[in-house]
């Protein structure tokens, strides 16, 4: 940082690089976002123990601990997934080709797929330290995140993972991701919610773009066998949402199953966001 004196005999920050100034207005927004999440000024010191309950809270308290999130915060959180996702999949997932699309598919899975990890790190760490127990949450999310492996699992028989710089680069960030869901998951459970429920907005986006560009090639591939042992025959896919077990005879059948299940994942996020935690 350089400063310097102008003519009116003012201090003023002459050099900053835009990249420390882009950091730290990064940093300064989420600070803010997130401390701005809490809407009453003795929210904190209540939210510490009201955390910790596992009934309803009574209406008046439901702006405890972040709740209701300001819509700047949902505003805010949505241009970030938007901005980060469109920075990540198209500079090192570009590409037309149907392979570049199944790489992109395996990233976004890779990476979505690590708040539930998060999620589940930390009630886990709640309930042994005794502080907190919901086995309903641990099941939801481990549900969730058993839904998400079977997409990876179908975009490894794609071969999506086939380049080992997308595999070093999707897992790199994975990790990270992990470590700011939990970070968020502790600061803040709702806005964690809402992160997520971004992020699963866009994934049903990315799905649905790319079902309808190219139904006709879908529509003459076969589904992969990942896709038809989860979505026909698991007992856990039914056990996510109300959904009856889709047909799985085309990719265009899998790709339309997994485009189904981000939105299920959105939906399961605002409902959380609405839950008494
Ligand atoms: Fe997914
Ligand atoms: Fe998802």
């Amino acid at each position: 940082m350089d400063f310097s004196r102008d003519n009116t005999g003012n201090t003023e920050v002459k050099m900053l690089s835009r990249s420390s100034l882009l950091s730290f207005l990064f940093v300064l927004s989420y600070t803010s976002a997130i401390c701005g999440a809490f809407s009453t000024p003795s929210s904190w010191t209540r939210a510490k123990t009201q955390i910790f309950v596992s009934h309803p809270l009574p209406e008046e308290d439901m702006h405890v601990f972040g709740r209701p999130l300001n819509d700047a915060t949902k505003e805010m959180n949505k241009k970030m997934v938007y901005g980060v996702k469109t920075l990540i999949f198209d500079t090192f997932f570009g590409g037309d080709t149907v392979e570049r699309a199944y790489a992109r598919f395996w990233a976004l899975e890779t990476i979505a797929r690590m708040p539930y990890f998060s999620y589940l790190s930390v009630l886990h760490c709640y309930e042994t330290l005794g502080w907190w127990r919901r086995a309903d949450y641990l099941k939801v999310h481990f549900l969730q995140t058993w839904n998400e492996q079977h997409h990876l699992l179908i975009m490894e028989e794609l071969e999506g993972n086939r380049i080992w710089f997308d595999r070093f680069l999707a897992q790199h960030i994975a990790c990270a991701y992990y470590f700011l869901g939990v970070a968020f998951y502790l600061f803040n459970p709702t806005f964690a919610y809402n992160f997520n429920q971004a992020v699963e907005e866009e994934a049903f986006a990315t799905y649905d773009n790319f079902v309808k560009k190219n139904e006709a090639f879908l529509k003459e591939q076969p589904a992969p066998l990942a896709a038809k042992l989860y979505y026909l025959e698991d007992p856990l896919f039914r056990e996510l949402g109300s959904r009856p077990r889709p047909a799985m005879r085309t990719l265009l059948d899998t790709f339309s199953a997994i485009r189904e299940d981000e939105a299920e994942h959105a939906e399961i996020m605002v409902q959380m966001q609405n839950e008494a935690l």
